[in-house]
């Protein structure tokens, strides 16, 4: 009985604390306001942190890191706020001031996300945290180790590595201007990962605001919350300030190299003999595959990282891999800070291209699958039928070989379960121009379905960085929070899921950091 009227208090709490969400309204925003500028005392910081929708300025910041146009129509839902902290304690006075005042807030690190998740919100009046002013990066060369604070790209991140020492270096994305917040809290690959897995795998510490309000380091957080952060997405639990990340060493010499393929019959002999080598060859060579248009034809092309020299490389292929029949000239030497450039597609830039910020033109949409058995080759075929269709001009297919490290480490070390028995992952891509985009969409589905039967079924499995709203998001039926967010979680994290949400549960049981796919604390399922 007790237990029973102590459900009922919590129940009626909540309902309370809900109501009180949902009516944010004009005073609540005005008493945020008061509440912040009474916490940043001095008033250039104040203007310097605070931007209302009456400043010049605020469509500008608003845009300035949407990297997805799709998001930033005229009718796109906008922030009532946005917040752009200078000092750590500025993160704590927004969130102390938005939870007191039942403010929604959205973290925005480098504003990569595929559904926008760190701008937009259909739910609810929200304010933005924007961290592009806390950007520093300290590199201690000696103890090969980094503090990095979240609102940096990981562009800028490689660098200042690549400034200081060009046999070190760091495992993450291939796009420069992708943020290491998001990012990392995701879990993060590029051309690397084979060798030296994700890069949350090579994060050491962290530094965080919790939801109370309350700066944490590892050793104060916990194991299970220093877990949590590193692969199971950021969105859900904090926002984190700043990472301690170790460096790995490269040697000063690799090797790039790209081969493309128009004819249909020689990618396809390739592409299929690539899923019986690409995740099992030496770990210091990564194989990309990339499908895409070239004007009415498709192309297939195979851009490459060798972790060492030519002459090698060439070896290597020669033995095991001769189907892509790789030659001298289609590679080049260069250090690896020089290569991700490369593998940026920036030409021959010099490296400080890699700190510019730029934003995406195109909007897209994508969505990924794993796959654990090669393909036949009639699978190929599809693709390339599918790429020929007129909404196809822009799109992109992308096989990312996995194996090596990748393999190595344990489905739970981290909250990314994806690791051994997978062979790569597909990402299926569309871009487009303008506002029209139903058609492009809809390609994106056609394909992901042509796929279904080929790829990991149990779950269909999706890497939270490559967010698919697709999949499911709240929308408050019948079930309790635990049901409907599980339906995705587990495609995301496997059996990580319910680690992650008893995470949840224990450092943010009222649910302050949520989105449409955030970790849901267990609370509803026990009170029902
Ligand atoms: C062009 C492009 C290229 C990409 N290339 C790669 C790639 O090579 N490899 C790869 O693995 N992924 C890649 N991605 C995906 C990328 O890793 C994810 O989109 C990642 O989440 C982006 O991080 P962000 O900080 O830029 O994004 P944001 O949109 O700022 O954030 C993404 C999510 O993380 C949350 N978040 C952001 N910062 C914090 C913080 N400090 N604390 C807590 N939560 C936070 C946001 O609220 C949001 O939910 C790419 C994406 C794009 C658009
Ligand atoms: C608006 O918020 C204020 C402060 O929280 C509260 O006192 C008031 O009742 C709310 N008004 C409505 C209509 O919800
Ligand atoms: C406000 O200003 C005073 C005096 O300059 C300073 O001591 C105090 O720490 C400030 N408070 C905050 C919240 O920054
Ligand atoms: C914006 O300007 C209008 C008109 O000057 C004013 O009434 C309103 O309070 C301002 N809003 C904010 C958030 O400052
Ligand atoms: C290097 O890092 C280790 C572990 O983080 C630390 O104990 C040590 O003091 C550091 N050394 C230097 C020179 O900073
Ligand atoms: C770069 O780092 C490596 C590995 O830590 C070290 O051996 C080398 O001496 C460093 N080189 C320079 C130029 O600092
Ligand atoms: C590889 O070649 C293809 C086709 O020519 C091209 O689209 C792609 O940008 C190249 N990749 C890299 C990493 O340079």
């Amino acid at each position: 009985m007790k237990l029973q009227s102590f459900f009922t208090c919590i129940l009626i709490f909540l309902l309370l604390s809900i109501l009180h969400l949902v009516s944010a309204n004009r005073s609540d925003q005005a008493g945020f306001l008061q509440c912040l500028s009474l916490r940043l005392n001095d008033s250039n910081i104040v203007s310097r942190v605070i931007h209302t929708p009456n400043d010049t300025s605020f469509s500008l910041l608003l845009a300035s890191s949407i990297q997805n146009p799709r998001f930033s129509a005229p009718h796109t839902p906008k922030p009532v706020l946005i917040l752009t902290p200078v000092l750590p304690s500025d993160v704590q006075s927004g969130v102390k001031c938005s939870r007191r005042f039942g403010i929604h807030i959205r973290t925005r690190s480098g504003g990569h996300d595929y559904e926008g998740l760190s701008y937009v919100t259909h739910n609810k009046p929200f304010v933005i945290l924007d961290l592009s002013n806390l950007r520093s990066i300290t590199i201690d060369v000696d103890n090969r180790s980094v503090w990095v604070q979240t609102g940096a790209t990981i562009g800028e991140l490689y660098y200042e590595i690549g400034k200081k020492n060009q046999t070190l270096a760091f495992p993450a994305g291939v796009c420069p201007t992708v943020g290491v917040g998001g990012h990392f809290s995701g879990g993060g690959y590029g051309t690397l990962m084979r060798k030296h897995g994700l890069a949350a795998d090579h994060v050491i510490d962290a530094r965080m605001v919790d939801a109370r309000g309350r700066i944490l380091e590892r050793r104060e957080m916990g194991e299970d919350f220093f877990w949590a952060i590193r692969g199971g997405g950021g969105s859900s639990f904090c926002v984190v300030l700043s990472w301690k990340i170790g460096l790995v060493d490269v040697p000063s010499t690799v090797t790039v190299f790209n081969v493309t393929k128009f004819s249909e019959q020689s990618a396809s002999k390739i592409i299929h003999r690539w899923q019986f080598v690409s995740d099992k060859i030496s770990d210091d060579l990564f194989i990309r595959v990339m499908l895409q248009r070239y004007k009415n034809m498709v192309r297939a092309s195979f851009p490459g990282l060798y972790l060492g020299p030519v002459n090698t490389l060439l070896r290597l292929v020669n033995r095991e891999f001769p189907e892509l029949g790789l030659e001298e000239e289609d590679c080049k030497e260069m250090s690896w800070i020089e290569s991700v450039v490369w593998f940026a597609e920036l030409g021959e830039e010099p490296i400080d291209v890699l700190s510019k910020r730029t934003r995406g033109s195109l909007a897209f949409k994508a969505k990924s699958d794993f796959v654990e058995e090669p393909m036949p080759e009639t699978a190929v075929s599809k693709l390339w039928r599918r790429l020929q269709e007129p909404e196809a001009e822009l799109a992109q297919l992308i096989f990312t070989p996995f194996g090596g490290r990748m393999s190595a480490v344990a489905d739970y070390e981290t909250p990314f379960p994806h690791r051994k028995g997978n062979i790569y992952e597909i990402q299926y891509l569309n871009y487009w121009r303008g506002e029209e985009k139903e058609k492009y969409m809809r390609w994106v589905e056609r394909v992901y379905d042509d796929m279904s039967e080929f790829v990991a079924k149990s779950p269909r499995g999706a890497y939270i960085n490559l967010r698919d709203l697709d999949l499911g998001m709240y929308v408050g039926d019948k079930r309790s929070k635990y049901e409907e967010g599980k339906s995705w979680g587990v495609k995301y994290f496997k059996n990580n899921f319910e680690r992650l949400v008893r995470v949840k549960t224990s450092v943010d049981p009222s649910d302050f950091f949520c989105d449409e796919q955030s970790i849901p604390p267990f609370r509803s399922v026990e009170v029902i």
